[in-house]
């Protein structure tokens, strides 16, 4: 049995004492890597659920989605998704900035569902009391749901492998709770 972990560790294990899908040892959850980015590890003792291999992403869906990414995300996430200058800052007017989509910003801190929700919604899906407000606009009817699967393939098309290791088990994990 292969577990892979955050971080790209990968750690085999007698299938016996996996028998029961509660793997690996909360010591060795993920740690933020970005100074100041909030956890996303599970509480201490949480089981984590089983994590399948990281999937290969697909050479035509990543085509398709770097041209949907240029087309309509590029304006504010910038060409090379490098997000704008000083993105945790706020503008005056109180719009949050746009966030990098390349492994130095924080989309690969949340699981798939996650992301496509906020693509669909764009900033509407924000509350209202957090102090600021975004100008993203709503992807639902807009794009249909091939593509904005493959926007988010092309994202991740350019994160390292630890990176979506530790997105794809994200994943996992707010898809069992
Ligand atoms: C008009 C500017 C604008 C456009 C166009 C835009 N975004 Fe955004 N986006 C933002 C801003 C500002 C934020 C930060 C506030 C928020 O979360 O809504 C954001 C946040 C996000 C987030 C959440 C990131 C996180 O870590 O929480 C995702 C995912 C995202 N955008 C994807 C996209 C994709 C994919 C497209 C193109 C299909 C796109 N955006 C187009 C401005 C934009």
């Amino acid at each position: 049995m292969v577990f892979i972990l955050g971080g790209g560790l990968i750690l085999a294990v007698a299938c016996q004492s996996s028998a029961n899908g509660i793997s690996p040892p909360a010591t060795m959850q993920p740690e933020p890597i970005l100074p100041g980015m909030p956890s996303i590890s599970e509480p201490a003792g949480t089981p984590t659920p089983k994590v399948p291999p990281l999937p290969i992403l697909d050479a035509d869906e990543i085509a398709l989605g770097r041209r949907v990414y240029t087309d309509n995300c590029a304006e504010c996430h910038g060409e090379n998704l490098e997000g704008e200058s000083d993105w945790k800052k706020q503008n005056e007017d109180n719009s949050f900035r746009s966030p990098p989509h390349d492994a130095s910003g924080h989309t690969w801190h949340h699981g798939d569902d996650v992301l496509i929700e906020s693509i669909e919604l764009g900033g509407a899906r924000l509350p209202d009391n957090i102090g600021g407000f975004s100008k993203m606009p709503a992807f639902e009817g807009v794009l249909t749901d091939e593509e904005i699967a493959a926007v988010l393939t092309y994202i991740k098309s350019t994160w390292p492998d630890d990176t979506r290791n530790i997105q794809w088990e994200q994943t996992i994990r707010e898809q069992v709770q």
